[in-house]
């Protein structure tokens, strides 16, 4: 349940919503800072691109320290969009801790794998960076386009342009896939104050994107996710992305459950929506999505730090020597 309400709250950002009365009956939040949990203050000093480090090019090493390797810039190097250094969290229930100082540096247009066995932390990180409830953090920071990530809400780190698509898709019956797309992009344009679009305007500029990620009309009147396929989950997953027009997709296990025309043509959707700006981080537990998805860097993760980072040379040793190549300790 706190799974439904998280992606409603995150993903739709309706709950504001007082021009379609009727979805008031949905279970979100009552009170938006019962996620607060995730929240921590930092300096606002850390509201500033960072700066380049001096350590050598990533394009000279296959493989190497995980904490430095992607940020440095080159001349002309895109801009960072996403910084994490030393990022902490435990799970909010336990105290239990997961994630134990992940680093991580991406830049706009790039696309970045993270690997790693079952229950190494990468949805763990997924969650914690899109402010998931299930989560504390306890150290570390994480800068999104120059601001602090941790102090936003869920909802104002969607707004801001950070997009994740779950594991799992949540069903929501009763609410049609037309009316939650409908709802989720008019949030977002009244939050750049813009003014929102009509459903006939709204239909035109989502057919642009029905054809970018190639998928059929028929889905916007079915409820969003409700009896939909494994593939078609994650193709209407991608949908949401291409409506909500996000800097940063973090796209957990998109593969997961899917077969290989599937896999085609979730991956096609992916590729169809790659600008220069956006970037995307992929986190996978197999090789094969990277077949299609071609990221610019690998990471491994193993008990909740990120172990390794290199090209997808990184992804073919381990199709060779297992993720026991890659271990924290
Ligand atoms: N909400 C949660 N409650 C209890 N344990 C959790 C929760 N989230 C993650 N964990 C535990 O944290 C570890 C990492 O899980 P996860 O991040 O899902 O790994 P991965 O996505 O790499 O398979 C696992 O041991 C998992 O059981
Ligand atoms: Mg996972």
């Amino acid at each position: 349940m706190a799974t439904a309400v998280f992606y409603l709250h995150f993903a739709s950002t309706f709950s504001r919503t007082n021009s379609i009365s009727s979805f008031s009956y949905l279970p979100l939040p009552k009170n938006p800072s019962s996620t607060s949990a995730v929240r921590r203050k930092l300096p606002s000093s850390l509201g500033l691109y960072s700066s380049p480090s001096p350590t050598p090019s990533p394009r000279t090493r296959a493989v190497g320290s995980p904490a430095a390797l992607e940020t440095e810039a080159g001349e002309g190097d895109p801009k960072i969009l996403l910084e994490v250094r030393d990022l902490k969290a435990s799970i909010a229930e336990s105290g239990e801790e997961i994630l134990r100082g992940v680093n991580l540096t991406i830049r706009e247009g790039q696309v970045h794998a993270i690997m790693g066995k079952n229950g190494s932390g990468k949805s763990t990180f997924s969650k914690v960076l899109v402010g998931h409830p299930d989560y504390v953090v306890t150290g570390g920071t994480v800068i999104f386009k120059g601001e602090n990530l941790l102090e936003k809400e869920p909802e104002e780190r969607s707004h801001a342009g950070l997009f994740m698509s779950f594991q799992t898709p949540v069903e929501i019956p009763g609410v049609s896939n037309i009316d939650f797309l409908q709802m989720s992009y008019n949030a977002k344009r009244r939050k750049l104050d813009l003014p929102e679009l009509s459903p006939i305007e709204f239909f035109g500029f989502l057919s642009q994107k029905l054809s970018a990620v190639n998928m059929n009309p028929s889905f916007l009147n079915r409820n969003v996710n409700e009896g939909f396929s494994g593939g078609e989950k994650k193709r209407n997953e991608i949908l949401q992305l291409a409506v909500l027009e996000a800097d940063l997709a973090i796209l957990d296990e998109i593969d997961s459950g899917l077969d290989i025309d599937a896999l085609q043509d979730v991956a096609k959707a992916v590729n169809g929506l790659l600008t220069q700006k956006n970037s995307i981080l992929m986190i996978t537990h197999y090789q094969r999505l990277l077949d299609y998805i071609k990221p610019k860097y690998v990471h491994i993760m193993d008990d909740g730090l990120i172990v390794k980072t290199g090209d997808i040379s990184i992804a073919e040793l381990l199709e060779e020597g297992g993720y026991k190549a890659f271990s924290a300790e």
